[in-house]
């Protein structure tokens, strides 16, 4: 009787333990996913669409700013194969240091990025214009503050001078005083 009333707490425990840890597996493999408008466009946006996009003449007639623009390709063919980096021309490429055109290359961490990007599908966090100059800005870009319609905030105190009052109010928050 003893030892079976020990059992079931262990049991249970043990299932607990079970479950926790495949939420966190799943979590984590829902996390790890790189997407395209979030990790991958801003380092092409810098390295690669004032070549191929961004201006009128597009090098080697490629345009990077979309993902179906890339699978879509260039003088050459399709340069993106999602889940497949060795039949990618723009993988060859910036594998090779031979883009981005130029001193400034990519760094190790950058290139591991894309790469894992191409063998995880190259997904996009949702579908692409049909246009791609409606792309100019993503949502993610949209959402930073400087892109936010001002608003009117009254001050969180009485003091003179608003900001003080801001100021005030953001240190007592914190536990401080002056
Ligand atoms: C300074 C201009 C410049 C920049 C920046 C640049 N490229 Fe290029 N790219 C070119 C030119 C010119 C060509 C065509 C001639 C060639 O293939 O060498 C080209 C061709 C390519 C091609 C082959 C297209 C085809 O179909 O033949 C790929 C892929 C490519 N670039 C990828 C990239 C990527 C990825 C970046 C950024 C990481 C980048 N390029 C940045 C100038 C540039």
């Amino acid at each position: 009787m003893f030892v079976s009333m020990m059992q079931l707490p262990s049991q249970l425990i043990f299932s607990f333990l079970l479950i926790a840890l495949s939420f966190n597996c799943l979590g984590k493999a829902q996390e790890e996913f790189i997407y395209f408008e979030k990790e991958i466009r801003p380092i092409l946006k810098e390295a690669c669409f004032h070549c191929h996009g961004e201006d009128n003449v597009k090098k080697g007639d490629l345009d990077l700013r979309l993902v179906r623009l890339m699978i879509e390709g260039g003088k050459s063919g399709s340069s993106l194969h999602p889940e497949k980096p060795d039949q990618s021309l723009l993988w060859k490429n910036i594998s090779t240091d031979r883009m981005p055109k130029g001193e400034n290359k990519l760094s190790t961490e950058q290139k591991e990025k894309i790469l894992k990007w191409i063998e995880q599908g190259s997904k996009t966090v949702r579908p692409e214009p049909a246009n791609v100059e409606e792309a100019r800005y993503t949502q993610e870009e949209l959402s930073h503050w400087a892109f936010q319609p001002i608003k009117r905030t009254n001050p969180p105190t009485e003091e003179n001078n608003p900001i003080d009052s801001f100021i005030i109010a953001k240190l007592q928050s914190h536990g401080l005083n002056i």
